[in-house]
C-alpha cells in the first residue's frame, strides 16, 4: 500500500500537468524508486490517484520498459543491443553475463542480487559495448571488464 507520502508527492506531480494522466510515468518511477519495482497494487493504487484505469496506466508502463512490473534485483543490468554493440561484440558480453549469472534475460538471480535485461542504445556509441548497472554506466565492456564489474557489486552486497 501507498504511504501517504507517496500519495502527496504523486498528486504534486500530476499538479504540473493541465491532464493529471501525463504525469504517469514520473509517478511509476517515483513507486519504483521505494519499492524497487511496480506491482500491481500499487499500479490500481496510482491510476486512482490519477483518475486513470489500471489498464490505462497499465498500457504506459509496458510501453516504457524502465518501468519494472515483476520484481527485480537489487541490481539490474540494462545491457545494450543496439547496433554499434552488435558490431563490437554484445553477443560475447551476453554469453558472458548469462554464463556469470546463471539467468536469461529478462531473469534474476536466486540470490536476488542481479535482473539482466537489454535496453536501446545507451548514447555512449564510441565506447561499445556497454551496459548500466542501475545508475552506473559502464562502457569498453570486456568478459574480464564484466567479471570486475560483477565483482564490485557483490561486494557492495544486497
Ligand atoms: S549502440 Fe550501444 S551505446 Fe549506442
Amino acid at each position: 500500500m501507498l504511504s501517504a507520502k507517496d500519495r502527496d508527492d504523486i498528486l504534486e506531480h500530476a499538479g504540473h500537468y493541465a491532464d493529471p494522466r501525463a504525469a504517469g510515468i514520473e509517478s511509476l518511477k517515483l513507486v519504483q524508486d521505494r519499492y524497487g519495482w511496480v506491482s500491481d497494487d500499487h499500479l490500481k493504487e496510482v491510476a486512482g490517484i490519477l483518475g486513470m484505469s489500471p489498464t490505462e496506466l497499465d498500457s504506459v508502463a509496458t510501453f516504457y520498459s524502465l518501468v519494472y512490473r515483476k520484481a527485480v534485483g537489487k541490481y539490474v543490468i540494462l545491457l545494450c543491443d543496439s547496433v554499434s554493440c552488435w558490431i563490437v561484440g554484445y553477443r560475447g558480453i551476453r554469453k558472458h553475463l548469462r554464463e556469470r549469472l546463471g539467468i536469461d534475460l529478462g531473469q534474476t538471480t536466486a540470490d536476488n542480487m542481479f535482473t539482466l535485461l537489454t535496453v536501446p542504445c545507451l548514447g555512449c556509441c564510441d565506447r561499445a559495448p556497454a551496459f548500466m548497472v542501475n545508475e552506473d554506466l559502464h562502457t569498453n565492456l570486456t568478459p574480464d571488464r564484466v567479471d570486475e564489474i560483477l565483482e564490485s557489486y557483490r561486494k557492495k552486497g544486497a
